[in-house]
């Protein structure tokens, strides 16, 4: 356990020798093209592991690390650093690097001597990649972060105590760390955290750190660092036992010496210390110049002489300065806006999004109500519906139709309010909230900031609840003091504009919901599909493979039979994914010189996206008695969703089985009684068995009532539902059917899985209106009063009749299983 040889052996250059670019020269090359949201530039190390939570200096070499390193630093963006599996290798492939590693931030970036570039790295999140992406200038990887909850149990609370008291025993037996290091373990109240950093202080192998890396599990990874820990400390023990009697004249003060030296020698190597006064008067000049407000400003005064006083290299002293760089660095000042044009706005909301008039409409008259009233106290907009109906990009459509900077939040698993709000500066890698870093990146105060996903908002636990301080930054009478913890100073939020979206609004908390005005996007139908990808989908496909439209011919029939058979959605994201293989396929096609122009037609896709996806899934399904197709409201639009009803030998229970609320429970008891009543069956001798496959939301129970009376129907007269007819619709003990909500989303899931005839209520006739025309038009439409209605539908043929004449087949039927 080696801390400071540790740090030196990693800042020996990895590349000593290899020639790198000039520090500027990614800046002269052609302009990086924008990553993707979830994708972070890579970093591969050579020998080193980073952990969250834990800053460590690395050298670079290799010229991608130096253009990675740089995008990194001027974008401001986070990057992925990952432990290469063997250290001698220079030109890398995905499979030669690990796929977990740490997310985290370039501190600093520091040109030195021959070539090698040092930087300060401080790791933040564990990460998994997804997929490893070409055309960059460097490695480029979809990830998916891991969020790691600090859950609490007795269990770990245990190792937690344990740990902490070893490491500070190994911290005491060991020759060469700093003393400080004790006091800041003991400190630390994160036992994640706590797990990471004695892992990277431990001198273990790369490959053994990397498994610690791996193991997403706290307690696993408190059991597996305690293990390894109690190892070290026996092994310290001893040696100190056998140091203590050989090496008596060591000198503690010489030591000491020695490690000061080294820590100096290291300093200067980073292009640190020396030029502390200089720095100081850059940042003196940055915080005069931030345009804060006066007692931000004289608090910021303050704390520069107190860093002024502290002297260079402690490690208090870098937090200051990380601290006071966040204070000058924020857009205090607000920049005159320029009036909202609404011809303008329009202009550019109709060339961002094909159709969703209403919505367009909805978001001018925002518009011209803040362009009326600028300072007002507006509602928040929040859209809310499926994936991939373009809720986060009329986000981004707003911002520039009103000319502001645009920035997101994503708030999905945002567990801790200190997410939100920020740590307090006293936690070690403490940074200042999400809400206070998109400021931040946006560069303004007043631009538009987008809540993205804000039903997805965890709930509060341990550290509070993230909603509260989601409701002071959205509450105007609060949201021009906003504190952020790291902060410790208010930012002024009123003048920023914020948007909010959501699949669900059930899962948004109560008072949260209250402050925000809704608009619906319920999804679009197919002619509409067709249109976002003729003008939108393939253009932006064929740019991102580097096609030129000449080169690609995709068909509207390929494009139809796309949304048809490959996916089956509300928005477009599974269509753009597709399009972009396809533009895959061709891309390769063209570089690989078979071919020109590339012409794809729907009998082309077999070859390209595989067998069809949704193929005859309702002809398969509905072939048996007993099946009935329904129509249900999910959280991503609607679903058709088949309930199956099948009979077994019994004494009379009825079994149910899949997703099912109580209240769908109880439907089912009286859609039974319904179809018992009808057949004239009392089914003493029959146990029958309803299964509601997953999908459907226990809230909207009661309009399955229909479905399952017909799947009961269906099995009793042995004859099979039409498997082109879905139904939806509440039933009562009398057999009325009773109307039901979501007939919009119903209807529009109905035409996407190919149906061609719906059964609703007759008393949700009147919000048939909603529905887009073209979805009318192509469907044909069957008013219910009673379940006898859907009978002669969906099964043919007068109820009665049905059941007397097959009462004879029922009881065959039902022998099968004797
Ligand atoms: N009406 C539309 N016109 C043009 N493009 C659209 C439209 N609706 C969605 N898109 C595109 O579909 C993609 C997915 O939209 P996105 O905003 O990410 O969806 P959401 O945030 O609702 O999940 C984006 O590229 C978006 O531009
Ligand atoms: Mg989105």
């Amino acid at each position: 356990m080696n801390f400071w040889s540790t740090m030196q052996e990693m800042l020996s250059p990895d590349d000593a020798g290899k020639s790198a670019p000039a520090p500027d020269a990614g800046r002269a090359g052609p302009a990086i093209k924008p990553l993707p949201e979830d994708a972070l530039i890579i970093i591969p190390l050579r020998n080193a592991v980073l952990f969250p939570g834990i800053m460590s200096p690395v050298t670079i070499g290799r010229p991608s690390s130096v253009a990675a390193a740089q995008e990194a630093a001027r974008s401001e963006r986070r990057v992925g650093f990952l432990l290469q599996r063997d250290p001698q290798k220079n030109d890398l492939t995905p499979d030669d690097l690990h796929w977990v590693g740490t997310a985290g931030q370039v501190v600093r970036y520091i040109t030195g001597t021959e070539g090698a570039h040092h930087l300060v790295i401080q790791g933040q999140s564990r990460f998994r990649v997804l997929e490893f992406l070409n055309g960059w200038p460097f490695m480029v990887a979809r990830v998916s972060l891991v969020e790691i909850a600090e859950e609490t149990s007795p269990e770990i609370e245990a190792r937690f105590i344990q740990l902490k008291e070893r490491a500070i025993e190994a911290i005491q037996l060991l020759p060469n760390v700093p003393a400080e290091l004790a006091g800041v373990v003991q400190t630390l109240s994160a036992p994640t955290l706590l797990a990471d950093m004695v892992a990277n202080l431990l001198d273990l192998k790369n490959e053994e750190k990397q498994e610690i890396l791996e193991t997403f599990a706290i307690k696993q990874r408190l059991d597996r660092v305690l293990g390894l820990l109690g190892e070290r400390v026996e092994v310290l023990r001893l040696s100190k036992e056998i140091g203590d009697k050989t090496r008596k004249e060591f000198d503690e003060r010489q030591r000491e010496h020695v490690l000061r030296e080294q820590m100096r020698q290291i300093q200067k190597e980073l292009g640190e210390g020396g030029e502390t006064a200089a720095e100081i008067e850059e940042l003196k000049a940055a915080i005069d110049e931030a345009g804060m407000p006066e007692d931000v400003h004289k608090h910021a005064a303050k704390e520069l002489k107190r860093l002024q006083r502290m002297g260079e290299g402690s490690a208090e002293s870098s937090m200051l300065r990380t601290y006071l760089e966040w204070l000058s660095e924020l857009p205090w000042k607000a920049e005159p806006r320029k009036p909202i044009d609404l011809s303008e706005a329009r202009q550019v909301l109709d060339e961002d999004h094909y159709s969703l008039e209403k919505i367009k409409r909805r978001i001018l008259e925002y518009l011209a109500v803040r362009k009326l009233n600028p300072d007002g106290k507006s509602p928040i907009l929040c859209f809310v519906g499926p994936p991939g109906v373009g809720k986060t990009s009329l986000g981004q459509s707003i911002a520039r139709a009103t000319g502001r900077k645009f920035q997101r939040v994503a708030l999905g698993g945002t567990h801790d309010e200190a997410e939100i709000r920020g740590h307090r500066r006293t936690y070690i890698g403490a940074l200042p909230g999400t809400i206070i870093q998109a400021i931040k990146r946006a560069e303004s105060r007043t631009g538009v900031l987008l809540l993205d996903e804000i039903d997805k908002l965890g709930a509060g636990g341990f550290h509070g609840d993230p909603s509260s301080a989601l409701l002071e930054v959205l509450d105007p009478e609060q949201n021009s003091k906003f504190r952020d913890n790291y902060l410790g100073v208010d930012f002024d939020l009123s003048k920023m504009l914020f948007i909010a979206t959501a699949n669900l609004l059930d899962t948004i908390p109560g008072p949260l919901r209250d402050r925000m005005e809704v608009i619906q996007l319920p999804g679009y139908t197919e002619e509409e599909k067709l249109e976002i990808a003729r003008r939108y989908l393939v253009k932006r496909q064929l740019e991102a493979n580097g096609l030129k439209e000449e080169q690609v011919i995709l068909t509207d029939a390929a494009v139809r039979a796309i949304i048809g058979d490959y996916t089956r959605e509300a928005g477009v994201r599974n269509l753009e994914r597709e399009i972009g293989a396809v533009m895959r396929s061709a891309a390769m096609k063209i570089a690989g010189g078979q071919a020109a122009i590339v012409n794809v037609d729907a009998a082309d896709l077999h070859a390209i996206l595989g067998p069809r996806k949704f193929e005859d899934e309702l002809a398969l399904r509905t072939a048996l008695p007993g099946v009935a197709t329904g129509l249900a409201w999910t959280p991503v639009g609607g679903d058709i969703l088949f309930i199956e009803a099948t009979k077994v030998p019994g004494s009379g229970k009825l079994i149910l089985t899949g997703q099912l609320g109580d209240v769908m429970k109880e439907s089912a008891q009286a859609a039974l009684t319904l179809a018992k009543m009808y057949s004239g069956d009392s089914l003493e001798k029959t146990d029958l068995h309803v299964h509601v496959p997953a999908g459907a939301t226990p809230k909207d129970g009661p309009s399955a009532g229909v479905a399952m009376f017909l799947a009961l129907a269906s099995l009793l007269a042995g004859k099979p539902v039409r498997s082109d007819v879905a139904m939806t619709g509440e039933i009562s003990l009398r057999g009325l059917v009773l109307p039901i909500g979501g007939v919009k989303e119903k209807v529009l899931a109905a035409l996407r899985a190919g149906i061609k005839t719906v059964m609703l209520p007759r008393r949700n006739q009147k919000d048939l209106e909603d529905v887009p025309a073209a979805a009318r038009e192509k469907l044909e439409f069957v008013w219910l009063e009673t379940v006898e209605d859907a009978v002669r539908c969906a099964i043919g043929g007068e109820p009665a009749q049905l059941f007397s004449r097959d009462k004879q087949e029922d009881t065959q039927a039902g022998r099968v299983f004797q």
